[in-house]
């Protein structure tokens, strides 16, 4: 059997399913939320609005709970190894603006509750289905406001880091000699080699995959 580091040595080594999966799954969610976001701020006041703005507060809802269990995940799963030809500036570069994702995807959905907590009386806001979702107690109209507005600053900062996050990739895929963005399929190893899972301790990795 293949040792862990013999095998990591000729094979491309990507995030396992599960992340890669949060990865896709909250990908969307942001894009329909993006959407959802700007279409209901610029609709007239009415029950079509009232919709989509229960939608909005639904998925955001979502991706701030698929968010936490992301890096809940990620925190007791190391991430798969940069390739070593990889410049140590685009690592840095890479590790950070991936901290700031994460803070910005649970900031974000924060604020937009805090904003809705200005306007509340009661304890919950009502998502899809009339499910609860608990609003921040002791918020006034005036804080809520300015946390809307925080909200929509955000929103841009999100967007602008995601396109830097989508060039990089791509950037590392096509554009360089590394490829590194095999580690989150779809993306293949610039060969067309299939990337194997190695998230996780080393322990945890199965060799016989390798
Ligand atoms: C990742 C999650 C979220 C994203 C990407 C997002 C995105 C957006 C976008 C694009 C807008 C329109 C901005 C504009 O008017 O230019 C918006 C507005 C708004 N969103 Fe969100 N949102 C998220 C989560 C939430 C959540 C969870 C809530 C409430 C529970 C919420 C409440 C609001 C409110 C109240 C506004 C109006 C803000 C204002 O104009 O003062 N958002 N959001």
């Amino acid at each position: 059997m293949a040792t862990v580091s013999q095998a990591a040595s000729r094979a491309p080594l990507r995030y396992s399913n599960v992340a890669v999966t949060l990865h896709w799954t909250i990908v969307v969610l942001l894009l329909t939320q993006v959407w959802l976001g700007f279409t209901f701020a610029d609709m007239p006041r009415g029950p079509a609005r009232m919709e989509y703005f229960t939608w909005h507060k639904t998925v955001g809802a979502t991706i701030l709970l698929l968010t936490l269990v992301r890096l809940g995940y990620r925190l007791a799963n190391p991430a798969p190894p940069y390739p070593p030809e990889m410049p140590h500036w685009r690592r840095t570069a890479a590790v950070w603006s991936h901290r700031l994702l994460y803070t910005l995807l649970i900031v974000l959905p924060l604020t937009g509750l805090i904003a809705v907590s200005g306007h509340s009386s009661g304890w919950f806001t009502p998502l899809v289905g009339n499910i609860p979702l608990p609003v921040v107690p002791g918020i006034n109209e005036a804080t809520g406001e300015i946390s809307g507005d925080v909200h929509v600053f955000l929103v841009w900062s999100t967007i602008a880091l995601l396109v830097i996050h989508i060039g990089a990739a791509l950037y590392e895929q096509f554009g360089t000699k590394t490829g590194v963005a095999y580690r989150m399929p779809p993306f293949r190893a610039r060969d067309g080699e299939r990337a194997v899972i190695a998230q996780g301790s080393a322990a945890e990795i199965d060799a016989t995959r390798l």
